[in-house]
C-alpha cells in the first residue's frame, strides 16, 4: 500500500498536535537552496579490487548535496549507493576525482585530519548498524562524544531518545535489542552532536512502519527546524518522499533527480522503466 508521506505534516515530537511549521506553505528561508553544497563529489571514480575481480563501484560521479536540506539517493542494489556515503563522508578514499565536506577537499587531508573531520562534522548511520556489543545503548549514543571528553546537551541527548522511542532501553546491550532497536541507536548516536551533515544508509530498512516514519518525521525536523543537513539512502519510495529531492544511481553514475518528491512520484519515475527503485513498491515500507 502507498500512502502519500507525510514531510510537510510531520508530528512534533514534544508538543504532538503542533502543525510542522512547514505545513502547506512555501518552504521557510532556512530550507531554501542554498549557494554552499553541505557535501560534493567531482569525477568520483571507486574501483575496488584489481584486474579480472575489480569492480568499478563509482563510475566519475559528480553530485551536490545542499546544505539544510534532506536529499534521498535510490538506486538497485550494487549501484554504488553505500560507495558513494562512505566516499563523501570520508571513511573511503576515491580512485581519482574528488569529495569536499564544505569547503574541505578530503583529498588534502592526512588520516588524523581526517579522523577530527569525521568526528566533528559527520554523523553516519551505516547499513550495518555497526553497535558496539559490549557498550548499552546510552552508551553506543554518546560513544563519539565520550571519545573526545564531551557529554551531550542533556535536552538534544533526551529529545533524540525520545524520538527514536530508547528511552526505557537505554542500559541495554546491542544484542538484548530488536534488529529495529539497534537502528534506532545508531540514528541517535548520529545525532546526537548535531554534525554538519547526517549520512544515513537505509536508516529505516529494519524499522516497523510506526517506528520508521517516527524516525523519518524526526530526520525531516532536524532539517526543517535545526538546519540540519541530512543524506539518507533508501529503497522505500514512502521514505524518499521524506526528501527534499531523490538522486537516482545506476551503474555507479548518477542517471536522474526528483525535485519535491512523493512516493507516487517515486514509483511513476520508476514505472518509466529504468528501475531506479531495486526492489518491489512497499517491500520495507515505512509508513
Ligand atoms: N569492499 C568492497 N570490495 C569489493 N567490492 C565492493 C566493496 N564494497 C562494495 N563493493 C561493490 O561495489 C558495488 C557497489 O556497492 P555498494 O555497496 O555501494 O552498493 P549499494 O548501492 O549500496 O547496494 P545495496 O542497495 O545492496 O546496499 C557492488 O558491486 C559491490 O559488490
Ligand atoms: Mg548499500
Amino acid at each position: 500500500m502507498v500512502r502519500s508521506p507525510v514531510r510537510r505534516s510531520v508530528p512534533s515530537m514534544d508538543t504532538p498536535d503542533q502543525a510542522s511549521p512547514n505545513a502547506a506553505t512555501p518552504a521557510p528561508a532556512a530550507t531554501a537552496p542554498v549557494a554552499r553544497p553541505a557535501a560534493r563529489a567531482v569525477d568520483a571514480v571507486k574501483i575496488y579490487g584489481r584486474g579480472d575481480t575489480s569492480v568499478r563501484a563509482l563510475d566519475g560521479i559528480s553530485v551536490e548535496i545542499p546544505a539544510g536540506r534532506f536529499t534521498a539517493i535510490m538506486g538497485p542494489s550494487g549501484s554504488g549507493k553505500s560507495t558513494l556515503m562512505h566516499c563523501l563522508a570520508g571513511l573511503d578514499p576515491l580512485t581519482s576525482g574528488q569529495t569536499w565536506i564544505g569547503e574541505v577537499s578530503l583529498a588534502d587531508l592526512n588520516d588524523q585530519q581526517l579522523t577530527v573531520l569525521r568526528r566533528d562534522r559527520i554523523g553516519f548511520v551505516f547499513q550495518a548498524f555497526n553497535l558496539l556489543p559490549t557498550l548499552t545503548a546510552r552508551e553506543n549514543i554518546t560513544l563519539p562524544l565520550a571519545l573526545v571528553g564531551d557529554d551531550p546537551d542533556p535536552d538534544w541527548f533526551d529529545t533524540v531518545v525520545e524520538v527514536v522511542g530508547l528511552a526505557d532501553r537505554l542500559g541495554h546491550r546491542p544484542s538484548e535489542l530488536s534488529g529495529g532497536q539497534q537502528q534506532r541507536v545508531a540514528v541517535a548516536r548520529a545525532l546526537v552532536s548535531r554534525p554538519d551533515v547526517v549520512f544515513a544508509d537505509e536508516p529505516t530498512g529494519n524499522l516497523d512502519s510506526r517506528s520508521g516514519a517516527e524516525v523519518l518525521g524526526f530526520l525531516r525536523r532536524a532539517v526543517d527546524d535545526f538546519g540540519q543537513t541530512v543524506v539518507m539512502v533508501t529503497h522505500d519510495p514512502i521514505a524518499a518522499g521524506y526528501a527534499d529531492e531523490v538522486l537516482f544511481l545506476a551503474d555507479g553514475r548518477l542517471v536522474d533527480r526528483l525535485a519535491d518528491p512523493d512516493a507516487e512520484k517515486v514509483l511513476a519515475r520508476w514505472a518509466q522503466g529504468e528501475d531506479p527503485v531495486g526492489s518491489a513498491p512497499g517491500e520495507g515500507s515505512t509508513a
